[in-house]
């Protein structure tokens, strides 16, 4: 399947699923306003990946927390829920940024999803996605 749509109604503020697109795991989050906050407030100097690796944007869009999220939706964040060292699938609302933290090797991901410490070399990916309702999202 090229892309799928995915019904988000029932995922609140703090809450995430994971869809399933291409064969890989796409973590679907509401983010509370504090991680929004947190996500905002880190200096993009100490990112280790300066680019947003977003898909709907410019392959060199720096990696701002609004080049992250969903347009018009900050708290809404889509990525593929692969780590980008070795492949393994991040455990959510974990790690030093409470965002995802990969228990292969230890890398650790921010509220935006972005690498901040241990192994892996890139942010995790954005995929193509556009709400196309409220509450329903496509991807791919
Ligand atoms: Fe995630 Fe190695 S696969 S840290």
């Amino acid at each position: 399947l090229a892309s799928i749509e995915v019904d988000v109604s029932q995922v609140a503020p703090g809450q995430s699923i994971t869809a399933k697109w291409r064969g890989r795991p796409v973590f679907i989050r509401q983010r509370t306003d504090e991680e929004v906050k947190a996500a905002k407030g880190a200096p993009l100097g100490d990112l280790k990946d300066p680019v947003a690796r977003n898909a709907n944007l410019p392959s060199d869009a720096p990696a701002t927390d609004e080049n992250r999220a969903a347009p018009g939706k900050e708290n809404w964040l889509v990525m593929v829920g692969v780590c980008t060292h070795l492949g393994c699938i991040p455990l959510g609302q974990s790690g030093d940024y409470d965002g995802w933290f990969c228990p292969c090797h230890g890398s650790t991901y921010d509220t935006a999803g972005r690498i901040r410490s241990g192994p892996a070399p890139e942010n995790m990916a954005i995929p193509p996605f556009e709400f196309t309702s409220d509450t329903t999202l496509r991807i791919g």
